[in-house]
């Protein structure tokens, strides 16, 4: 049986670092009351010239090295970013170009802060089906070019970066021993479109536009259906709970992550957590979290990771991989 090993991982921030301190002197905020409520200390946000190309480009690079994979040996890149360069072509590939890869399907999707799950998702298929052998996966944003800087009820929540992982195709027994995808679960639900999106764009207002976001509505839909689909990626995978070693949550705010760990009855020690010096990255926070985990050893071959991610539509989805 085929499956989706993950072989390399990568990741690249923008140098500047705003802390909590640097937005409270601008906005009516404070470090007290950002570190309560959503356990964010400081993000990184890219150089005015440095774009979410620049920022996958890096993460991909490194991800090859991590891996000992050449841009030639690519036949599919996605990239996961609800902040594109231009409206088209693709970012994937400006990437593609500025990796040399010459070869392969490169192109972009739009899941929001589940982008990277959703890559993940999308890429296991295509290795799954026999259609791709080495795949390279990218969630890259640029929030701070599209947060309103003067609502400090979301403002303060994001922050810029990028995370990449490569895949390759690899013979299974089919059973839950083997190391790779184990099971992936997606879902969108359309009814909730209001409670987070951005105010702009090509068909509408012909501008960029602004994220707009009912927290509270957000908060309540997240802790319930991110457990509820991590708990339905573990059951498609035939794996229990108790065999966890690693969450890896979309790090929107800390209470969420808590909440849902809690749910999901695993001790806190095993959640992997960058919240507070990423901030919400949206689909980048996920692979920013896994180079910093595998980087530093905590992450380790055979173990069980659960990854989970809920992003504006409502679109929400987690995966279950042996590492
Ligand atoms: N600093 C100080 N005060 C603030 C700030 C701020 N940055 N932002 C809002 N407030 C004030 C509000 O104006 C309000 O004041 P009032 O009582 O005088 O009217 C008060 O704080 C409470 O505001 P609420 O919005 O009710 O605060 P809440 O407790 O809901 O916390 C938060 C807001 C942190 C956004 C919370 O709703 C939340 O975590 N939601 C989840 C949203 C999220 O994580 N989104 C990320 C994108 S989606 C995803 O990735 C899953």
């Amino acid at each position: 049986m085929l499956r989706t090993r993950i072989v390399g991982c990568g990741s690249f921030l923008p140098e500047k670092v705003v802390t909590n301190d640097d937005l409270a002197r601008v906005l009516d905020t404070s470090n007290e009351w950002i570190v309560e409520r959503t356990g964010i200390e400081e993000r990184h946000i890219a150089a005015d010239d440095e774009t979410t190309s620049d920022l996958a480009f890096e993460a991909a690079r490194a991800a090859l090295g991590s891996a000992g994979v050449g841009a030639g040996d690519l036949d599919l890149l996605i990239l996961a970013t609800s902040t594109p360069d231009n409206t088209f072509p693709a970012t994937a590939a400006k990437v593609q170009a500025r990796l040399g890869m010459t070869q392969g399907l490169a192109f972009d999707i739009q899941a929001v802060c589940a982008g990277f799950v959703c890559a993940l998702a999308v890429a296991d298929s295509f290795v799954r089906a026999g259609q791709a052998k080495t795949a390279l996966i990218i969630g890259a944003e640029t929030y701070s070019r599209i947060l309103d800087w003067n609502d400090r009820s979301t403002c303060v929540l994001f922050g810029d970066g990028a995370g990449a992982a490569v895949l390759t195709a690899s013979e299974g027994a089919g059973t839950t021993a083997d190391r790779g995808v184990l099971s992936v679960c997606m879902h969108t639900d359309g009814q909730h479109y209001d409670a987070l999106f951005v105010d702009g764009g090509v068909s509408t207002t012909q501008t960029a536009g602004h994220l707009r976001m009912q927290g509270r509505e957000v908060f309540r839909h997240a802790v319930v259906k991110l457990a509820a689909v991590a708990e339905e990626a573990l059951a498609a995978a035939g794996i229990a709970p108790e065999a966890v070693d690693w969450l890896v949550p979309h790090q929107a705010n800390r209470r969420i992550m808590d909440a849902t760990v809690r749910k999901l009855g695993l001790p806190a020690e095993k959640m992997i957590v960058t919240v507070d010096h990423h901030a919400n990255t949206s689909s980048a926070s996920i692979p920013l979290a896994l180079a910093e985990a595998v980087g530093d050893g905590r992450i380790k071959s055979g173990d069980i990771v659960v990854m989970e991610a809920l992003g504006g539509g409502f679109v929400w989805g987690s995966a279950v991989v042996r590492w």
